[in-house]
């Protein structure tokens, strides 16, 4: 049984079609890198996986049931930016994903439901290396802290699909192979599936199991809202292939010049 699967899968905002006829099955513990120019629909597929934009046609279903039209606890999210909130420390932002979970089955927490949350965000703040920094609040942290924050609060809930959207787009190239370092780990420790976007061809190959490129097949100069992305190539990627040979992968794909142009 494939953890998520499309077929002919659309989404449109109004008359533009922005994404037309996905379709895939992903297994569990897949880790898909996405790249694609911009503008073409990355970041909407995502939020259909996490469940803030509904499809428009077409089939996506998690565990062979249509996908919640709302995100859930077995869904975590982090954007390159934004993801965590300026009033409140590190420990307060990896327990509001507990919080907003709780008050929405059963209403506030109290007592041992607290102090429970409270051990439980500080085990996950533990595994990003976040510890020394409980009690500061974002503006306090460097860029590289911040993301780890985000990944912190994405995992609170122990999800089983994260969902990563550029997350490391705006680190500097050094501390960006230290995220590499810790999103291979959490996605090992964890048995995570995770779904990452991504305008580096090269992070792509060397975090992902599987890349996706995004592009349109056919246009409409007249008319350039009315064919949307799809997936043009779905290609496994090799762990024991080194990122050097990244030029010959993607000969070997199939990669059309333009693509390559747009991505590398
Ligand atoms: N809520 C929305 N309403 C209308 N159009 C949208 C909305 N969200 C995204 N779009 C459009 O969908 C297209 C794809 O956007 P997006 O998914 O953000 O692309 P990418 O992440 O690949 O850069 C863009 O043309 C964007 O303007
Ligand atoms: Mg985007």
């Amino acid at each position: 049984m494939s953890l998520l699967a499309a077929k002919r899968l659309e989404k449109h905002y109004g008359n533009h079609v922005v994404l037309e006829n996905l379709n895939f099955s992903v297994e569990s513990g897949e880790f898909v890198t996405l790249v694609g120019a911009s503008g073409c629909g990355k970041t909407t597929f995502l939020k259909m996986l996490l469940g803030t934009e509904a499809s428009s046609r077409g089939s996506l279903t998690l565990d062979e049931k249509p996908i919640p039209n709302e995100p859930g606890p077995d869904r975590g999210v982090v954007f390159q930016k934004y993801s965590v909130f300026p009033h409140l420390t590190v420990q307060g932002n990896v327990m509001i994903a507990d919080e907003f979970h709780r008050a929405k089955l059963l209403g506030k927490s109290f007592g041992s439901d607290k102090r429970h949350a409270i051990e439980k965000a500080r085990a996950r703040i533990e595994e990003v290396g976040l510890s020394h920094a409980l009690r500061k609040y974002p503006h306090e942290l460097s860029g590289g802290m911040q993301q780890r924050l985000a990944i912190a609060q994405a995992l609170m809930m122990r999800p089983r699909i994260l969902l990563l959207d550029e997350p490391f787009g705006a680190l500097d190239p050094g501390i960006r192979q230290d995220m590499h370092v810790l999103i291979n780990r959490l996605w090992q420790e964890q048995h995570l599936t995770i779904f990452m976007i991504t305008h580096d061809l090269k992070e792509a190959f060397e975090l992902g199991t599987r890349l996706w490129v995004f592009d349109k097949t056919r246009q409409d100069p007249q008319a350039p809202e009315a064919y949307g992305a799809t997936i043009t190539y779905d290609l496994p990627i090799s762990r024991d292939r080194p990122s050097t040979d990244l030029q010959e992968a993607l000969y070997q794909g199939g990669l059309k010049t333009h693509t390559q142009e747009t991505l590398l």
